[in-house]
């Protein structure tokens, strides 16, 4: 392909965050390309397509990420209108940045909307987190992981598992590079610094006297389409949670779009109750405190299969699928989908048992950004060279 004039191999790194899950992932990343050495100069685009303060402002600070160098500030809006908004506002970004190549990272919209308009443009993708397969194109997420890999000039792997999967696609799996996992990479440094469970209670208002944390609890989180958009499915979920509880008290920390679907199916009084707690989103450091002393976690995301694995605190998966199996096969992760016997059977081996505590799986190390830095480093260099720059 001839390549446009003003592509450069000696430009900055445009790193892209949109949406929560991409800011543990890109924190350690920009701090290895900063102390790589020779440095990678690097810029930070945020699309916004998160921006609550809850979802957004307090992860920022709580994992010491930089003000973004450019908010594209897309909002939400269906699918095709937010992966448009985020090509239609980042095209110029890459225009007037001329970078060496763009960082994306996960599996969200924002993630392929970017990784599309480099491509087309010839700017190299780096694809941190590729070749993670559900094999259910039912999630949004699936599509964007698919595309993004069949696109993306590096991709940066964290299990093994990654590069079948790459292989299978037809991919050529030179690309494809096992890193580790940069999201424990967060978790490594950040582990000290969580906030204690009881502290976090403590700010939402609730008293040890209501809620003693220290006798035990779970930590849920719900926030998948497939689980919340229906109230056929959510009012079970909750009846599910709302009978654990009576044997263990639980901590909700409710994403927007599922605040939003309890009121509006009239289920609030599910969430509501002496041994069931509804929190906002909450902070990094709050989430990692509160994972950290749980005695189980219920969730449908992808970040926290991998890091009750790599804390050792069991974690029940409330999907049918996982496109992170190694958090099963080595990790405390279980699938019990949405079946309520699964789930209570489940939650009965954890409390008598203690259940899974797995171990660590290979380059969760706390070194992967480093890695990708290196890597990056070489790639880049040799690019230089080719194109005569
Ligand atoms: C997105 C990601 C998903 C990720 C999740 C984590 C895609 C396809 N999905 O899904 O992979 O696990 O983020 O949080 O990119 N909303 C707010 N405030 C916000 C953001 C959203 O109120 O800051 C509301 C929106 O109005 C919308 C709902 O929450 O109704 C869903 O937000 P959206 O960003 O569309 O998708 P998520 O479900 O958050």
């Amino acid at each position: 392909m001839m390549r446009d004039p003003w592509l450069s191999a000696t430009g900055p790194v445009l790193c892209v965050v949109g949406a929560r899950p991409n800011f543990m992932k890109m924190a350690p990343i920009l701090r290895a390309l900063a102390t790589h050495d020779p440095a990678l100069p690097a810029l930070l685009v945020h699309t916004g397509q998160h921006y609550d303060a809850d979802m957004n402002d307090q992860l920022f600070s709580g994992l010491g990420l930089p003000r973004p160098d450019v908010n594209l500030e897309v909002g939400s809006g269906t699918h095709a209108v937010q992966t448009a908004e985020v090509m239609r506002r980042f095209e110029p970004v890459l225009d007037a940045n001329r970078p060496s190549c763009v960082l994306v990272v996960g599996d969200v919209n924002s993630t392929l909307a970017c990784t599309l308009v480099a491509a087309k443009k010839g700017v190299p993708v780096a694809h941190v987190e590729a070749g993670l397969r559900s094999f259910d194109r039912s999630m949004p997420e699936e599509i964007n992981r698919v595309l993004t890999d069949q696109i993306a000039d590096l991709l940066y792997t964290t299990e093994r598992a990654a590069h079948e999967n790459i292989a299978r696609e037809g991919i050529d799996v030179s690309r494809a590079h096992f890193v580790g996992n940069v999201m424990i990479d967060s978790l490594l440094v950040n582990r000290p610094l969580a906030v204690p469970a009881a502290e976090t209670l403590r700010r939402a208002g609730i008293e040890p006297s209501v809620f003693d944390v220290t006798r035990g609890y779970g930590v849920v989180t719900l926030h998948r389409p497939a689980n919340v958009d229906q109230a056929e499915t959510l009012g079970p979920l909750l009846a599910v949670l709302r009978a654990i509880s009576e044997r263990l008290p639980l901590l909700l920390a409710l994403h927007p779009r599922t605040r939003a679907n309890i009121e509006r199916f009239g289920l609030h009084g599910e969430v509501s109750g002496k041994r069931i707690a509804a929190l906002p989103p909450q902070g990094y450091l709050e989430m990692l405190g509160l994972m950290s002393g749980a005695t189980l976690v219920l969730t449908d995301s992808g970040g926290m299969q991998e890091e009750t694995t790599a804390l050792g605190v069991p974690c029940l998966t409330l999907r049918e699928n996982t496109e992170r199996p190694i958090t099963i096969e080595q990790g405390t992760n279980t699938l019990v989908g949405r079946d309520r016997g699964a789930i209570e059977r489940a939650v009965d081996q954890i409390l008598s048992g203690g259940g899974k505590r797995g171990r660590v799986p290979e380059f969760w190390d706390g070194r992967a950004a480093e890695r990708i830095a290196a890597h990056l480093a070489a790639w880049l260099a040799r690019r230089r060279v080719e194109m005569g720059t």
